[in-house]
């Protein structure tokens, strides 16, 4: 509502544990906004890779992140991310990306800056809530949120589920890569245990739509009128 700020659900998880897809899904069924912040990291990876700088020097990194002007629909039912006028939507989920964007994500002033994005993102919005999903949410970019959730999955099905997207890899090396991120982002959020309040979902043996009727439940839980 106008004038009131937006209902904030947060979503921490790791790769592979269906956070994006049942996040999205989740926001449009309560007709809230819908925010990725794995996208923001994403779209600076990919502009310090335009920009041939070597993604694990944070000075280089730090270089890049000056002038990244990037923007990002809040519209679960029109997701687009851009960097100027670029269009980077699909090129940011491209594996050279997803290599280099765990180096991008782990300099703190970097951190800071996003993050200061995503809260003038969430206070611009005029819808009832935002879903907002990453790795630490919960923890550092919205403590307070009325609704903190961590998904989770086991490695081997986080690992088959990426594999089934990512058409490009073979299975074994899709694993490899799944396990090296999850190793290095962890370096710098805690994302597999649940800080306290926060509720854990675990999506290990759920389908997609038992796992968004779940979210839903937990946050029908905390927000009886959602
Ligand atoms: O969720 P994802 O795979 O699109 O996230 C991309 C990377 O960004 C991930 O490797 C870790 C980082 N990330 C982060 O450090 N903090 C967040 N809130 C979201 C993502």
């Amino acid at each position: 509502p106008v004038g009131s700020a937006p209902v904030i659900v947060a979503i921490d998880g790791p790769a592979g544990s269906g956070k994006s897809s049942v996040s999205k899904q989740v926001a449009r069924r309560l007709g809230y906004g819908y925010l990725d912040t794995g996208a923001a990291y994403r779209a600076l990876a990919w502009h310090a890779l335009e920009h041939g700088i070597d993604t694990s020097d944070a000075a280089s990194v730090l270089d890049v992140a000056g002038d990244f002007d990037y923007s990002i629909s809040l519209d679960p039912d029109s997701y687009w991310v851009r960097v100027g006028a670029t269009d980077v939507t699909e090129a940011i989920r491209d594996p050279r990306v997803t290599d280099a964007v765990s180096g991008v994500a782990r300099v703190p002033v970097v951190r800071q800056t996003v993050n200061a994005l995503f809260r003038a993102l969430v206070a611009e919005s005029r819808r009832a809530g935002v879903v907002i999903e990453g790795r630490d949410i919960t923890t550092v970019v919205a403590p307070d949120a009325p609704v903190r959730i961590l998904l989770t999955a086991a490695p081997e099905v986080r690992a088959a589920r990426r594999s089934a997207e990512v058409t490009t890899q073979d299975a074994a090396a899709v694993a490899a890569a799944l396990h090296k991120r999850d190793t290095s982002d962890s370096a710098v959020v805690d994302f597999l245990t649940a800080a306290p309040g926060v509720e854990v979902v675990d999506s290990t043996d759920l389908d997609f739509d038992q796992t968004v009727d779940a979210v839903l439940g937990v946050i029908r839980g905390a927000l009886p009128r959602a």
